[in-house]
């Protein structure tokens, strides 16, 4: 949820102009973070002040007021040193508009902005605390209180340093959050910070770095303001203040540039070399200079913070030939697939390895139950998993919504493996549920594909998915990479039963075809795009299945809902006759999965009822089966592949329908209204 980028260039000359431009490109790549109203400030050419400029909309607009505002003249003279802040947002607090984009003001004068991601749960506190003290607030949002309480700390507390007064407010504060601070006051310097937020720093310099660490250093103190303090006492509160250690041995370089940024994609075209910041780290730079402070030592706290090498390629973010990120995405899966097996599965020897996770396999064995806990697509990826883990691994498989999940105070216990699975590792509501098993001592493994995120770092073991950059907000490539993933630990966890190597050996054969079965049905486009005008003017889809093929159902409703804004119902074939049934009739379109696996009986008499309640269903099946086609002159045809794998193969002719039918009703099919790709927020 929303985009932070922060750009600083020491010793670097850049025109203003430039600046801008950078920021703007950088928001471009968060923009599938939130995309209602975006915001950038920098420097005023006389130094003096920040300039602002925000609009509601997506960068897009953003970037023509730039051009209109910024063009030529004194913003085309080169700065030595600079610093601006730009933000792209999803609304939580407040609709979208300008008055409640980032970046927020401290006061008339933009002493302190601020951009932010997330949420400040006690901003009514520290707004009332700041208005009795005669702050006025000018948004609805609840960042614009953390601007003005640095601002309040600015001026009770003058001989803090920027990153003091930063520090302070940040204990003030409750809640879930990554921001980035600049300031009039301390020019050329920024500090940023996050609490379960994801934010990285980028460095680029024209020479090697000396280091690949920056130590840490500790403040020492958690001292709340006292909202209800009178403000006309005349008392300045004091507020303990922060204490570093005297061994100080920051990265000090001549030139260098810094990239603040909510995620990776933003930086990688500047520089390959990122530290991703700590829950509660605060980042720092003054006079070129990078520091990253603790307030609180704790005792597993490492020394330092490493500076990671991104594999990530810039091609990997750019949309390439494609019209949509999405549909690059979709097209993908062929090699996506691969690489989530790459290195892990050989299909000479049979064999599987996953290195994140091998040594915990005896422990894993031994559990009294495996819980599969996600939200949304990574939520599906469970379902169509979970018949193959209890038959491969024998064992009971829950598989739980994480918001219902932490609803429900689930009873969770130590010989329990809990499995997170979540593309971004972000998404609150997953995290917060990995947070709660944590806490009463189940084994926790991250199944994600963003690594360094949240959930990536707080597992004990897991699986990246190695799908690459997922940019559309729907998710697609990740889909199918976190199924691979669960198969190939289902395959692992049953490798010493004697029983089930026929039934192994049958899935490592199939997944060794997967990749130009995957390319077959990609072939099918142009023949669902015909579909795709059929329906895309009726108000419901109806997608139903049962078996292996359920979760087929609820991930292509969701990628209809989400995308197309129609009404869509993945039903469980087997439930037809307890309800649905009466929504069938002759101008309700149904979409019918159809394959021949344990399920075909049942789902033909599915069928069967549909058709003789005058329902003409598009039924998706396998190749050449006249049988099943004869009820239907529309069918779409996959390969054959084993029953568990079905579902990766039917779940592309959903993902390109509900891409089609966006694209004809003319909606923005990588960022659907309303959405945005990282839940941060519950
Ligand atoms: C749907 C979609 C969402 C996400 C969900 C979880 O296309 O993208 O339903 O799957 O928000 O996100 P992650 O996987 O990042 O935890």
């Amino acid at each position: 949820m929303c985009g932070i980028f922060a750009y600083l260039n020491y010793l670097t000359p850049k025109s203003r102009q430039e600046v801008l431009d950078l920021l703007v490109t950088g928001l471009k790549r968060l923009e599938y973070r939130g995309y209602d109203s975006t915001g950038v400030a920098i420097d005023s050419p006389d130094n003096k002040n920040i300039v602002m400029v925000k609009r509601t909309g997506k960068v897009k607009v953003l970037e023509e007021a730039i051009q209109e505002h910024f063009s030529g003249g004194e913003y085309s003279e080169p700065v030595l040193t600079h610093i601006g802040i730009a933000h792209t947002r999803w609304a939580t607090h407040g609709v979208p508009c300008e008055r409640n984009s980032h970046p927020h003001r401290s006061d008339e004068g933009n002493g302190f902005v601020v951009v932010h991601n997330g949420i400040i749960t006690n901003y009514n506190d520290v707004k009332t605390f700041l208005s009795k003290r005669g702050y006025e607030f000018e948004s609805d949002t609840d960042t614009e209180v953390f601007a003005k309480l640095v601002h309040h700390l600015w001026k009770t507390h003058p001989t803090y340093s920027f990153r003091e007064l930063v520090e302070q407010a940040i204990l003030q504060v409750e809640g879930a959050f990554a921001i980035a601070v600049k300031s009039k006051h301390f020019p050329g310097e920024c500090v940023a910070s996050r609490r379960s937020s994801p934010l990285l720093v980028g460095i680029k310099t024209k020479t090697r770095l000396a280091t690949d660490h920056i130590p840490i250093l500790y403040g020492k103190d958690d001292k709340k303001l006292n909202p209800d303090q009178d403000a006309d006492s005349g008392k300045q509160q004091v507020l303990p203040r922060s204490e570093s250690t005297s061994e100080f041995m920051p990265l000090e370089e001549k030139e260098v540039e810094y990239f603040f940024a909510s995620d990776a994609s933003a930086v990688i075209e500047h520089t390959n070399r990122v530290i991703y910041l700590e829950d509660d780290d605060v980042a720092a730079v003054r006079d070129g200079t990078l520091s990253i402070h603790r307030l609180k030592k704790s005792l597993d706290d490492p020394h330092a913070r490493e500076i990671t090498t991104l594999k990530m390629e810039i091609q990997q973010i750019m949309k390439g030939n494609y019209d949509y990120f999405m549909q690059k995405e979709i097209f993908e899966q062929p090699d996506s697939v691969v690489n989530t097996m790459r290195g892990r599965v050989r299909f000479d020897g049979n064999a599987i390895v996953l290195g994140g996770i091998k040594d915990y396999i005896p422990e894993i064995k031994r559990c009294r139950r495996l819980m599969l806990i996600g939200c949304g697509t990574s939520y599906h990826s469970a379902v169509a998993t979970r018949q193959l883990l209890e038959e491969l691994t024998e064992l009971p498989v829950m598989v739980e919504l994480a918001s219902d999940f932490l609803d429900r105070n689930t009873p969770i216990f130590r010989d329990d493996v809990c499995f997170f699975i979540s593309q971004s590792g972000e998404t609150a509501d997953t995290l917060m549920a990995l947070r709660y098993c944590k806490q009463r001592g189940a084994l926790i493994v991250g199944i994600t594909n963003t690594v360094g995120s949240s959930i990536c770092r707080e597992s004990h073991c897991g699986v990246h998915i190695n799908a690459g950059p997922e940019i559309g907000v729907a998710s697609t490539k990740a889909y199918t990479s976190q199924f691979i993933s669960l198969v190939m630990f289902a395959l692992v966890m049953s490798e010493d039963r004697l029983s089930l190597q026929q039934r192994r050996l049958e899935i490592l054969q199939a997944l060794s075809k997967l990749a130009d079965q995957i390319r077959a049905v990609l072939k099918l486009d142009s023949k669902v795009q015909e579909l795709a005008k059929d329906l895309y003017q009726h108000k419901s889809l109806l997608i139903m299945g049962r078996g292996y093929n359920f979760a087929t159902c609820l991930e292509g409703a969701l990628k209809v809902k989400e995308l197309t804004y129609m009404h869509s119902e993945g039903i469980m074939a087997g439930e037809l006759k307890h309800g649905p049934l009466a929504l069938v009739d002759d101008s309700m379109p149904v979409l019918m999965i159809v394959l021949r696996d344990p399920v075909y009986v049942k789902c033909m008499n599915a069928l069967q009822q549909v058709t003789s309640r005058k329902g003409c269903p598009i039924i998706i099946c396998e190749e050449g089966d006249e049988e099943t086609q004869a009820f239907s002159s529309r069918h779409l045809e996959i390969p054959r592949t084993v029953d568990c794998l079905q579902g990766i193969l039917t779940v592309i002719p959903m993902q390109l329908l509900s891409y089609h039918i966006a694209v004809l009703r003319g909606c923005d099919v990588d960022c659907p209204r309303n959405l945005a790709k990282s839940v941060t927020v519950e």
